[in-house]
């Protein structure tokens, strides 16, 4: 899409702007011209670019969006709205756009409830999420879920067949598995991949997406809670980054840097979880002070978050790092702030 808006700009030669936005440097921040595409009604680049994306998740539609997965949520839940469905199973910890989405539709939550194991909130069972099902019209996993858990795919696939309902995933952490069997687009019937986060792209960059015909009504929900003002530089970035290679290299490494630090045996490379207890504080403030800086201390955890932009250097640097670095207890409370519960203080 990058090449594709230079050429659209350098075709046109001068350009004096009269237009949004207000920052008047043109550049490839353009919005909606004459001779650019509509985001809402798209017929040029931004259509091929989504039809490309699609192809590539395995989806009947996706839709690139510049504002974070929270309105692939909101665009998620409108489309079982939009369907009669008034009700949906998810656990407790669902991300606070789930129960904000939900207050809006008015659409009811039916909670499963997750243990807490270690200080971290456990996918659900596939008989939680039965028990669960039997009381709603559409199931919401999270997977992976920010520690690197996958929720139980497969059999939550087939509850949801079994009593004919949808399923939905929050892929919020899960865009770098489309490559594999643990990709939310293998399972879902709608899904949001927040590609910012564990794909090079930029912030808030990410897709929603639908298979088994429920794309018509996805489509009514994004053109709901999405922006209408297409920011090219974020919608170029989401289809580079679905685009860019798979690098088996960083994953191996990952894995391997796992193993020698003690760090959580989760399911997903690019989540590096090392416990160090009630001394979290202090090891990241020592990380930190020689520039390296985690995604989040929960108190029990600091977690290292990789992508395929993170070079194999960068982790050789933290495992140099680890080491002299004191371990303390584990506490088996919940973790404070760091998983957002979708509770009305969220
Ligand atoms: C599980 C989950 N879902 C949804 C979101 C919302 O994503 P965004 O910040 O891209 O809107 C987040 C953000 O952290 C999240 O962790």
């Amino acid at each position: 899409m990058r090449l594709w808006i230079r050429e659209m700009l350098d075709g046109q030669g001068r350009h004096i702007s009269f237009h949004t936005p207000g920052h008047k440097r043109a550049g490839d921040d353009i919005t909606e011209l004459t001779y650019s595409d509509c985001l809402s009604s798209p017929k040029g680049i931004l259509k091929a670019a989504e039809e490309d994306v699609a192809a590539i998740l395995g989806a009947e539609r996706s839709f690139l969006l510049t504002d974070g997965s929270t309105s692939g949520v909101f665009s998620m839940l409108y489309a079982l709205r939009a369907a009669g469905i008034g009700s949906i199973a998810c656990p407790c910890f669902s991300h606070p756009s789930v129960g904000h989405a939900a207050e809006v539709l008015g659409l009811k939550l039916v909670p499963i409830p997750q243990k807490v194991r270690y200080g971290i909130p456990r996918q659900p069972t596939a008989g939680e999420i039965a028990a669960a099902l039997k009381q709603a019209g559409a199931l919401l996993l999270t997977s992976p879920d920010y520690y690197g858990f996958l929720a139980p795919l497969k059999e939550a696939r087939a509850l949801c067949d079994g009593a004919g309902k949808p399923l939905l995933i929050d892929g919020a952490h899960g865009s770098h598995l489309h490559f594999t069997d643990s990709y939310a687009g293998r399972y879902a019937d709608l899904w949001v991949d927040g590609v910012h986060k564990s794909l090079p792209a930029m912030t808030q960059g990410a897709v929603v997406s639908a298979r088994g015909g429920m794309g018509e009504l996805l489509r009514r929900g994004v053109l709901r809670f999405r922006t209408t003002s297409p920011s090219y530089p974020i919608l170029a970035s989401v289809e580079e980054a679905v685009k860019f290679p798979r690098r088996p290299a960083i994953e191996s490494a990952s894995e391997a840097f796992k193993l020698r630090h003690g760090c959580l045996k989760n399911d997903d490379w690019t989540k590096i979880v090392v416990p160090f207890g009630d001394r979290c504080a202090e090891a990241e403030a020592s990380l930190e002070g020689q520039g390296v800086y985690p995604e989040f201390n929960d108190g029990n955890y600091l977690m290292f978050y990789l992508s395929p932009a993170t070079k194999k250097a960068e982790l050789g640097e933290l495992s140099r790092l680890l080491p002299p670095l004191a371990r303390g207890e584990v506490k088996e409370n919940a973790p404070a702030g760091v998983i957002p519960m979708y509770s009305e203080e969220a």
